[in-house]
């Protein structure tokens, strides 16, 4: 049994040394199969090396959730503004239109409500079934100090299987408990662990100290989790420092859909994660496309 890393070597993570990718833009996915980098290539811009994804799955576990009451009216609008959607098998099946010609990232776990215990997932989705609805990436909690958390690995691990033996690529998402310490240390350690047993991109929260670190040891794309609603202007300003300290994109629900502008709050996100723009400018953006009032 290895002990567990006591040593007092202080840690290097070589954060300005980007991870070679030979082969294809995405970090860790240059000896993937052609299919695999097909549906990831559409997930992420291959001009850029990122994404900008719409998280609608809330209602897995709480239900209508606030700007999610009516997803045909408030969100279909917005879907050609995302690079790819996250949501449930019911939802897409439901209100999303079959023309929709965007990148699927299917909530494939479940169980729990918010009124019981979070990390006793099982997985729900079969692949037969993601093959069926023609997803570009299948997505589960990962409850890393969780009081299931083995559970919530083991079912990563089957969903990786499943996905390799189609192509299709898992996004395994670090799940935080009320309790739990958000912070580098807890992060990295959750998302290493993710990427060494198999998940092709990770889905994590941003933290002010050490972000960098957190993508410098985690050998698979990163993308930043949004997390509840904050002012236009800081959740512009988490989705650059994200960028900026590694991440590979961003994964927001909130933060777009109960902004009082979600269409111009994706675009400005857009502009932060693509092309780099600094906070204040999107801000600026948000605020004319806000008061031109068509978007
Ligand atoms: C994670 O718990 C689920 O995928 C959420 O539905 C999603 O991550 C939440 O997105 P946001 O925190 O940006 O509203």
């Amino acid at each position: 049994m290895p002990e567990a890393d006591t040593t007092k070597k202080a840690k290097q993570y070589h954060e300005n040394t980007p991870q070679e990718t030979p082969g294809f833009f995405l970090k860790g996915a240059g000896q993937l199969d052609w299919g695999m980098k097909n549906r990831l290539s559409r997930i992420f811009n291959p001009e850029t090396g990122k994404t900008v994804m719409l998280a609608i799955d809330h209602g897995y576990f709480q239900g209508p959730t606030t700007g999610l009451e009516r997803i045909d009216l408030n969100i279909v609008p917005l879907m050609p503004y995302a690079d790819a959607i996250m949501l449930t098998r019911g939802i897409l099946r439901t209100v999303v239109p079959s023309t929709l010609n965007k990148p699927i990232v299917m909530r494939s776990s479940g169980g729990p409500s918010i009124l019981k215990e979070l990390s006793n997932e099982h997985l729900t989705v079969d692949i037969e079934d993601a093959i069926r609805m023609n997803v570009a990436a299948i997505t589960l909690q990962v409850f890393v100090g969780g009081e299931y958390e083995s559970r919530s690995i083991r079912n990563m691990t089957r969903l990786v299987d499943m996905g390799l033996r189609y192509g299709i690529p898992t996004l395994a998402v670090t799940a935080v408990g009320k309790e739990m310490v958000r912070d580098a240390k807890y992060f990295r350690l959750a998302c290493r662990m993710c990427a060494e047993l198999g998940a092709q991109m990770v889905k994590t929260y941003y933290v002010p100290e050490g972000f960098e670190t957190i993508t410098a040891s985690c050998p698979v794309p990163i993308v930043m989790a949004g997390g509840k609603k904050l002012p236009e202007l800081e959740a512009l300003t988490m989705a650059y420092n994200a960028i900026q300290g590694g991440a590979s994109g961003v994964d927001m629900g909130r933060n777009i859909f109960q902004s009082d502008a979600p269409r111009a709050m994706i675009t400005a996100v857009r502009k932060v994660v693509h092309e780099n723009m600094k906070p204040k400018d999107a801000l600026d953006l948000f605020y004319a496309l806000k008061n031109k009032k068509d978007l």
